[in-house]
């Protein structure tokens, strides 16, 4: 998708079809109005007439005869009075997802006044709006039924901040490539997307985004004392990769944030095997680092001045002849022993050896991303991502940075009970914990792996696929959690050197840092 401005008058702005947006409360903007009043008031009575209420992302299309635009989608955004910038995120992926169907390659779009003075992080939201309503997912069908044809979208500037618009929509187009970039690693079946094909897709951000690249195969992963990882493993196939990519964003800084991702690309359960029924959606649970990967090409792109390490620990969890068997202990690269009681429990044991190696590395803030537990399903269902953090301060700052992004994310306690439940009795640790709270168990024994390091667990589980598709967004895979991978990182560039975690300027949940 190629998102640039223009500097044309709405009345004179070419293009397939331009995009207007009007709220619920039916009164018409400066730019809709002059649009409106070109259409002989058919938007003004399209409201009147409640054909059209304004319920977000509700939109009617008219044609414009004789205008240098040939046709007109007006789209809601809502209530007036709850209007935040991320709803333009919805406003243009609704357009390009309605119009791309309908075979138009070239759109315009118009932003509403509340972009006065934040044109910015609007401008980021339509490009990254845009990119994502592209997406596809039909990708293996011989003939596609409806493509999406849109590949250019053109902000008017009008009145607003043309720099600024600018500067936005290129953060927001790399943004949406990474989202996508996210999606595409995750909907590929597993045999397509195995530990070696994770690799090698970021071997290839890595060459192409001036990142350096590390992937330990399983010798290196042994020397390196990872027999928690390497027992998920053992059961496949696949050799595994334990992926690591490096941005040196800051090199006069000791600091370092560690972005860590569960890449399991296909999870059956291993010995204590997953019934059938939607095993086949176990491709996404390497969503985590598909986000970390994602993200990584978003940082080399955007350049933020910031040491970051992504780290994707990646294999199958199969049932072979070498599988772990329940009972098996085996030994963290930590020198802590775990019993294993459910094979089907593995993020936690691949993510506990990549929490210690990002500490190995120098990692000063460590945040984790996974599909972990059903758990966090039946707690939160789709509508968030549940977060367990050591250190209140890290995690107000991630909460706060993630805020506007649009990807909800809901703060979870850490109890000692947690842990308690977590106790083996023939090793340091079991790896189940019991029905109970089964995704603060698993954020539990997680933590017996960060140290003093500050550090935030997001369980995904719920949030990196959807079965629904919505105007804006296919169903699928959903690129959580890269926005707000991308958030964090900007906030935690805007702090100042030697400032304590919290809220520091610019972090606000006000406006997405661009
Ligand atoms: N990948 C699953 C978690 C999952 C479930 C993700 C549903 C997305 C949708 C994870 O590896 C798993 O199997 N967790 C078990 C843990 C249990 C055995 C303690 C679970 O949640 O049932
Ligand atoms: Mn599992
Ligand atoms: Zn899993």
């Amino acid at each position: 998708m190629q998102v640039g401005i223009t500097h044309d008058a709405p009345l004179s702005v070419r293009a397939e079809a331009l995009v207007v947006p009007f709220f619920s409360d039916g009164s018409l903007d400066e730019i809709t109005k002059e649009i409106d009043d070109a259409l002989g008031g058919a938007i003004a009575g399209a409201l009147a007439a409640g054909e059209i209420k304004g319920k977000p992302a509700e939109h009617l299309l008219f044609y414009a005869k004789g205008q240098p635009f040939r046709r007109v989608l007006a789209v809601s955004l809502g209530e007036r009075s709850k209007f935040e910038p991320v709803a333009l995120a919805r406003y243009a992926g609704t357009a390009v997802r309605y119009l791309g169907r309908r075979n138009l390659d070239d759109l315009a779009i118009a932003l509403p006044p509340q972009a006065r003075g934040q044109e910015a992080a609007c401008a980021s939201f339509i490009a990254e709006g845009a990119t994502t309503g592209a997406f596809e997912t039909g990708v293996y069908q011989g003939k596609p039924e409806r493509r999406i044809a849109t590949t250019r979208v053109t902000i008017l500037t009008g009145s607003f901040d043309a720099q600024a618009i600018e500067r936005g929509a290129a953060r927001g187009s790399v943004l949406g490539e990474a989202v996508n970039l996210a999606r595409r690693l995750a909907i590929t079946p597993a045999n397509e997307m195995t530990p070696s094909d994770l690799a090698e897709e970021a071997t290839t951000v890595a060459a192409q985004n001036g990142l350096a690249i590390d992937v330990l195969d399983e010798a290196r992963a042994r020397q390196e004392g990872m027999g928690s990882f390497l027992s998920v493993a053992q059961g496949s196939a696949q050799p595994p990769k334990f992926i690591v990519l490096r941005y040196d964003g800051d090199p006069s800084s000791t600091e370092r944030l560690a972005l860590v991702g569960k890449g399991i690309t296909f999870d059956t359960g291993g010995i204590s095997i997953k019934p059938a029924e939607h095993m086949e959606d176990m491709k996404y649970d390497m969503s985590g680092g598909a986000g970390v990967i994602a993200a990584m090409y978003a940082i080399g792109r955007l350049k933020p001045k910031l040491n970051v390490v992504g780290i994707v620990p990646a294999t199958e969890n199969m049932p072979g002849g070498k599988a772990t068997k329940p009972g098996d202990v085996v030994k963290a690269m930590n020198g802590t022993t775990i019993e294993v009681i459910n094979t089907d429990a593995e993020g936690r044991l691949i993510l506990a050896d990549a929490l210690v190696y990002a500490n190995k590395l120098g990692a000063t803030k460590i945040v984790d991303a996974a599909t972990l537990t059903g758990a966090a399903v039946i707690a939160l269902g789709h509508a968030a991502s549940a977060v367990v953090t050591n250190d209140e301060a890290f995690g107000d700052q991630f909460l706060a940075a993630a805020k506007p992004t649009g990807e909800r994310y809901w703060q979870m306690p850490y109890y000692e009970d947690y842990i308690s439940a977590m106790k083996s009795d023939i090793a340091d640790l079991k790896n189940t914990g019991g029905r109970p709270a089964g995704t603060l168990t698993a954020a539990a024994f997680l933590r017996e792996f960060v140290g003093e390091t500050p550090w935030v667990h997001l369980d995904i589980a719920g949030t990196a696929y959807l079965e629904g598709e919505s105007p804006w967004q296919a169903k699928g895979p959903t690129g959580t959690p890269v926005r707000a991978f991308l958030a964090l990182v900007e906030s935690l560039a805007a702090q100042p050197p030697n400032a304590p975690a919290g809220r520091p300027n610019g972090a606000q949940a006000a406006e997405v840092a661009v």
